[in-house]
């Protein structure tokens, strides 16, 4: 009897332990490079609480900022390996997995941040999500963070004003064409790193948006940041196929929601911090910034305008007409 009752116990305990493996939540790591009060950081968070609320118990999302566990050169890698599940890298980030994403770099293509809206819904825009598939990774969405700025260690007035410095560049060729056009230096070089290179002079300039430049505080090592809104920064959210395809439907279909939503305020955060971020910079009294006349962009655009040509039998002469069609309503 004693014996009988023990074998039930213990057949129990089996099930309630296999029950509980079974039920207990996926866990969803996003990693990515940027702080947590940038228009991507606060998208993260979104997304961790609409995940906590909708899928209890069934998707943990456990959110590591500003680099913490992967650079975005390593992160696609380790979305491949299986050590995270989510990662929002920059678009010139993805040369290794599609030379496609490319054309998001090109300066001056998007007239402002509607038309590159606008590009990325289209055919077109929704088309390139794929161009990743092939490697292994799934394109959920895009996300914007904004145009770039240039910012030096002397004032950039003319694109001669930027001729022999040394300028910090995402790991992007059109980027490294774009600085050489003007006669500079392009490093690429890690997000992490920037702050230091500026701080110790090891380079004289970078380019990135309000945002980036405030919340890694380049502004406090740059003495002049040129309001040149001359190229876009924005991210693709990507996750790999083998976790994603190996999700129930259901919790597929509640994610892909969730992302949509996050992203959607994501966005929100990303058009408003572009303002108010800019502002806060200038307040600050810290560095110089210069706002160019419509000569002087339109100078910046004519020296760097010709990296299209170089590039256009990369991306595609199709593809690229429809960026530029995009710039009309
Ligand atoms: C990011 O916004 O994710 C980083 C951009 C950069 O590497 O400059």
């Amino acid at each position: 009897m004693k014996k009988s009752i023990l074998a039930l116990a213990t057949a129990a305990a089996f099930a309630l332990g296999s029950l509980s493996a079974y039920a207990s939540p996926i866990t969803l790591k996003f990693s990515h490079v940027v702080a947590e009060n940038t228009p991507k950081g606060q998208m993260a968070t979104k997304f961790k609480a609409l995940v906590d609320e909708r899928l209890k118990g069934k998707v943990k999302v456990e959110i590591f900022p500003n680099g913490q566990l992967f650079g975005d050169n390593k992160v696609l890698e380790a979305l491949l390996l299986g050590d995270v599940q989510l990662a929002a890298p920059s678009l010139s980030k993805f040369k290794k997995y599609t030379k496609k994403l490319q054309i998001f770099d090109l300066p001056f293509l998007f007239n402002d941040m509607a038309a590159a809206e606008r590009f990325q819904q289209s055919e077109a825009g929704q088309g390139l999500l794929k161009s990743v598939e092939k490697k292994g990774l799934i394109g959920l969405g895009y996300m914007h963070n904004g145009m770039k700025q240039m910012s030096a260690s002397k004032p950039l007035h003319v694109p001669a004003d930027a001729k022999g410095l040394k300028f910090r560049i995402m790991s992007s060729d059109v980027l490294a064409a774009q600085f050489e056009a003007v006669g500079a230096t392009p490093l690429k070089k890690p997000y992490s790193e920037v702050f230091t290179l500026l701080q110790t002079k090891a380079i004289d300039g970078q380019e990135n948006t309000w945002s980036n430049i405030r919340s890694k505080k380049f502004y406090e090592v740059q003495d002049n940041i040129t309001s040149s809104d001359h190229g876009l920064l924005d991210y693709m959210v990507v996750t790999s196929a083998e976790f994603w395809n190996g999700l129930d439907k259901d919790v597929r279909t509640e994610l892909k929601k969730a992302l949509d939503e996050a992203v959607k305020y994501g966005n929100k955060v990303a058009a408003e911090k572009s303002m108010s971020d800019k502002q806060a910079i200038i307040d600050s009294k810290r560095t110089n910034v210069i706002e160019l006349t419509k000569e002087e962009r339109q100078q910046w655009a004519d020296v760097m305008k010709p990296v299209w040509k170089q590039f256009e039998a990369i991306v595609g002469k199709d593809l690229l007409d429809a960026a530029i069609a995009a710039n009309k309503e």
